[in-house]
């Protein structure tokens, strides 16, 4: 993530019965959202590459991929293996291999890197496999953690989807799973109370991190916790009406 500028969004609010999954059009406006959070545009910022100083070594590409949570050497290593690979990695990819066994933020042994990452990024196939992990990633474990929660709503769907991207899926106190398990159980309540609920937890987390290295990347950005809590209720639908999306921060 880095500095985002307000922005704003063409979303559609109808009045559609809710459905369990997000459709194709809710799950596109739900990453438009979340890439406006992290690169302030609403296509995916393929070639981003930058050391925000967060304690994760180099952020890339279209979700924040980080070289210090595995999740970028995971795209790099898919990439090298694929027969459209076109050799931008060759000189980083025992270094991050290295990086990924031990998860540490380091950034010596990457001088280039970003050029690396620039280039690869106008090759399409690169640009499929960061869509592809972001999509397995973050995308599918978080339509999970709504399946068992048994959230309806696509607002609490897309806030899931954003919150595995700024959070991540691990078991840290931090992350999506941990926030879940601190708030009460949605089938006690309305689902717009446990949302209501999921988000106060989520800027209370962002606002006072457990991992201080991320702390003050996130603390500007805590506005985010409260992703889509414009959204009337439970109506995400492409039928346009426009949504100013505020991005701000909430700690100071
Ligand atoms: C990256 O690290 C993870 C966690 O330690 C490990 O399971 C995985 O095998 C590693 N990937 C490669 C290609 O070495
Ligand atoms: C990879 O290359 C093959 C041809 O070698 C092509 O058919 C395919 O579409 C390419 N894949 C991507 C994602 O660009």
């Amino acid at each position: 993530m880095h500095v985002p500028t307000s922005i704003i969004l063409a979303v559609a609010v109808a009045a559609a019965p809710a459905l369990a999954a997000l459709s194709d059009c809710q799950k596109s406006i739900v990453q438009q959202l979340t890439n406006t959070y992290e690169n302030s545009q609403l296509n995916f910022a393929f070639d981003y590459c930058e050391n925000i100083k967060d304690g994760r070594g180099y952020t890339v590409g279209i979700v924040g991929f980080t070289t210090a949570t595995r999740d970028a050497f995971d795209v790099v290593n898919t990439y090298t293996k694929s027969s459209n690979y076109t050799g931008e990695f060759d000189p980083y990819y025992d270094r991050l291999k290295q990086l990924n066994q031990t998860g540490d933020s380091s950034t010596s042994g990457l001088n280039g890197f970003c050029d690396a990452w620039y280039t690869a990024s106008s090759n399409p196939a690169f640009r499929a496999v960061q869509v592809a992990k972001a999509d397995t990633l973050y995308y599918v474990p978080s339509q999970g953690y709504a399946e068992q929660l048994n959230l309806n709503l696509p607002v609490s769907r897309g806030q899931l989807y954003d919150a595995a991207i700024q959070h991540g899926t691990d078991p840290d106190p931090d992350s999506l799973p941990s926030m879940i398990s601190r708030v009460p159980k949605p089938s006690d309540m309305d689902e717009l109370t446990w949302i209501s609920n999921f988000m106060k937890e989520r800027t209370r987390t962002l606002c006072n991190t457990a991992n201080k290295a991320t702390q003050k990347a996130v603390i500007w950005d805590s506005g985010r916790g409260t992703f889509l809590a414009r959204l009337p209720a439970e109506r995400l639908d492409c039928r346009v009406q426009p949504l100013r999306v505020s991005l701000f921060a909430f700690c100071w």
